[in-house]
């Protein structure tokens, strides 16, 4: 496996890469989740580029940018275990550098849930992938379902936009009681921790009551907000019933549907979604 940290040497390596190559975004403090991206990468294509970046853009001025964990050393084993070739870890002034102005802003997609209460950050994120395909030129690009609106906004990006790349979003990989990982569980307490799964209880449940024939999404999200306050420290940001595509809200629950949600555990800001609709088994 090679690391790499220049646009330039990422160019040599793409130009000797002969078949399909596969294509895994981090902002590393890996965790299986990532691994799971990367192994499927490296199953189905024939070399695989891991990024590691912290992107600031993609942060709001009160986020967690500053202590936003990075185990550099770690996540390089990580990669290395499940079958990266190339770890690309750009340096930040390499990304933006002195007098950089552009933007990528999609319509539509990012409008609500993590695109209102966080103005800014899906133009952070929709930037910074693009660069990031520009430079990698991947076939295929490995995203999470952990982040649904994520993936439905750079699916847009990508078909708006023209690229010659196939998204591929995979599975939430989930710990103990159901919580979804991700690198911003680390911030939890052990009583927080004990306290997290309940976002995803909650949402199961909702989920359950959807697939029995409730298709009011208002009263999904009375349920659902009767049921997240098992522990004290809870503060809903969003509860969202919304078109898997779109991500728009939708009016009556007729059809598969995407239960979305976040909320602060004390200051830690997780997130969640299941796929639910009537008729069908939620998750
Ligand atoms: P990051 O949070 O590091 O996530 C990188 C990728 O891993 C994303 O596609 C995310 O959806 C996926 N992922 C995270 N936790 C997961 C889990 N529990 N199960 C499955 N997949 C999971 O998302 C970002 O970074 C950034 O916004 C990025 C796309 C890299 C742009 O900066």
């Amino acid at each position: 496996m090679e690391v790499i940290q220049t646009k330039k040497e990422l160019r040599e390596f793409r130009n000797g890469v002969r078949g399909s190559l596969g294509f895994v975004p981090t902002m590393g403090a890996l965790h299986e989740g990532h691994a799971a991206l990367i192994r499927q990468s490296a199953r189905e294509n024939e070399r695989t580029v891991v990024s590691i970046f912290v992107n600031p853009m993609q942060f709001g001025p009160r986020e967690d940018l500053a202590k936003y964990p990075r185990p550099f050393e770690r996540d390089l084993d990580i990669c290395r275990e499940t079958g990266a070739n190339v770890v690309y870890a750009p340096e930040h002034a390499d990304i933006y550098p002195a007098g950089f102005g552009s933007a990528v802003e999609v319509s539509g997609v990012g409008n609500h849930w993590c695109g209102a209460s966080r103005p800014g950050h899906f133009v952070g994120v929709a930037t910074v992938v693009l660069k990031l395909l520009n430079r990698v030129q991947p076939d295929r690009l490995y995203l999470g379902q952990k982040d649904a609106q994520q993936a439905a906004l750079l699916d847009k990006m990508v078909l708006d936009l023209d690229l010659e790349t196939e998204v591929v979003v995979c599975p939430t990989i989930r710990g103990a009681g159901g919580l979804a990982l991700s690198s911003r569980n680390q911030y939890l307490s052990p009583g927080e921790k004990a306290a997290a799964p309940a976002l995803y209880r909650a949402l199961m449940e909702c989920g359950r009551q959807i697939k029995m024939g409730q298709t009011s999404p208002q009263k999904i999200a009375e349920i659902f907000q009767g049921l997240l306050p098992g522990y004290d420290g809870w503060r809903l940001d969003y509860f969202g019933v919304a078109d898997p595509v779109t991500m728009s809200p939708v009016p009556v629950i007729d059809r598969k549907v995407r239960l979305l949600a976040a909320a602060f555990l004390g200051t830690t800001r997780l997130i969640d979604n299941i796929s639910a609709g009537p008729g069908l088994e939620p998750g």
